[in-house]
């Protein structure tokens, strides 16, 4: 990061004057720009203090510390200088290609789309305003201009594309991923990144919505960043550079490796897999009593979202406990550790079959059919269709704030 340092104080000045002229040159820039410039502009002025200089904050994490990279340390005028010789190809348009294309072009960089011809991501992309010929391109095309190469088609895709993608990744190009998948079960992808380029990974914590949605109010999502191969010696700089082009706020340093296991693993636990799990289970046992399905669903998941959820987000789990009864109390803290032992051993096979690569063949041989848009809307018919889920909808329609679904 020296040379980080060093390039941030050489051009500090010259920085300054430029967000000034830069912002004035884009008048027709979205909200979302002009927001971000008032803070790429606070975020200069704070720089004057040396202290605060760095965006980089050394953090106590519960007794371990460590470095988190903040946007303060990139102003607008200081990216757009910094990728002033690059196009960034955002190969995919789903919804992180979405987020973070919309981002980086409202960033006032060099962005064009590479996308299958006539596909359903080409027509979402015209609509978002890439224009065929002008920075929207069949996906060799882009590849082929672009010299940041940032590969967001599906992670089954950048497998089955990978013989054709990986002779045009040559020498002077960046290769950029938002998730360690690919690369890191190579033996299975096939994906083995030419050993002449940076490898770079920005995996936003969240949808490519919320970074759309964070991005244009003013705020940034949390990214994790990782670098694979840094043949130019810039490749971790580039990669912080990267993420708050996409619109992070703030950016934990981690490896391939390790961004890929804990992704894998915690959505098919407690975030997604493991919540539908307990929530049924729970929901069956008070139906096989002779709770009611409103009964049911309002002790199971109505309460939990509405109510408890959101203070374990807001202020932790003790808050949570001690915003309930003491009767409630006594029996959670009761039972607590009996959840934590029956659950514990599913964790640990659920962490073994992410590590020993099952999860992933599952995933490219389901997401690699021709037939997988279709298959997995007729898995997520049969959710819908569980009772729970269908009591659901009328116990949501009761809600003060309800919309119709
Ligand atoms: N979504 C998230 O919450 C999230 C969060 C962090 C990181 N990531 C990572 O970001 C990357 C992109 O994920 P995503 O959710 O944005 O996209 P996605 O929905 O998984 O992928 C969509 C893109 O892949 C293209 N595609 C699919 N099959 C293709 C094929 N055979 N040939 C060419 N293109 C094909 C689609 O184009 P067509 O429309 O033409 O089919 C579309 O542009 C992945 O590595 C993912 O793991 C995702």
């Amino acid at each position: 990061m020296a040379s980080l340092a060093a390039r941030s104080l050489r051009s500090a000045a010259r920085r300054t004057s430029r967000i000034t002229a830069q912002v004035a040159a884009k008048p027709s820039q979205t909200a979302a720009y002009s927001l971000l410039a008032r803070s790429a502009a606070a975020g200069a002025s704070r720089q004057a203090v040396p202290t605060a200089a760095r965006g980089i904050k050394t953090l106590d994490f519960a007794g371990t510390k460590e470095e988190v990279y903040e946007r303060a340390d990139w102003p607008l005028a200081k990216l757009q200088d910094y990728f002033k010789n690059d196009t960034l190809a955002l190969i995919g348009y789903g919804s992180q290609g979405h987020g973070q294309g919309l981002n980086a072009r409202d960033n006032g960089l060099n962005v064009i789309v590479g996308v299958r011809k006539g596909g359903e991501s080409w027509k979402q992309a015209q609509e978002d305003g890439w224009v065929p010929g002008e920075n929207l391109f069949p996906i060799e095309e882009a590849i082929n201009k672009g010299t940041i190469i940032m590969n967001l088609l599906s992670d089954a895709a950048q497998s089955q594309t990978w013989p054709t993608v990986a002779p045009l990744i040559t020498k002077g190009k960046t290769l950029y991923f938002s998730h360690g998948f690919s690369v890191v079960f190579k033996d299975d992808t096939k994906v083995i990144p030419p050993t002449d380029v940076d490898v770079i990974l920005v995996a936003p914590k969240g949808s490519g919505r919320t970074v759309r949605t964070l991005f244009k109010e003013g705020r940034g999502i949390n990214s994790s960043v990782a670098v694979w191969q840094d043949v130019t010696g810039n490749a971790k700089e580039k990669a912080i550079a990267l993420g708050v082009a996409v619109g992070s706020g703030y950016m934990y340093e981690t490896t391939f490796e390790k961004e890929v296991y804990s992704d894998l693993y915690g959505e098919r636990g407690v975030l997604m897999g493991g919540i539908q799990g307990m929530f049924l289970a729970q929901y069956k046992v008070l139906r096989a009593n002779g709770h009611s399905p409103s009964e049911a669903f309002n002790e199971t998941v109505e309460e939990a979202t509405q109510s408890l959820f959101p203070l374990i987000g807001a202020h932790g789990m003790d808050y949570m406990y001690n915003a309930c009864s003491t009767t409630a109390r006594r029996g959670a803290l009761d039972w607590a550790p009996i959840f934590e032992a029956a659950n514990k051993p599913v964790f640990e096979a659920l962490y073994a079959s992410v590590k020993n690569g099952t999860e992933t063949r599952k995933s490219l041989e389901f997401n690699g059919r021709d037939t997988y848009r279709a298959d997995l809307a007729k898995e997520l018919a049969e959710i819908d269709d569980q009772e729970i889920w269908r009591a659901g909808k009328t116990v949501r329609s009761l809600r003060p704030d309800y919309k119709p679904e």
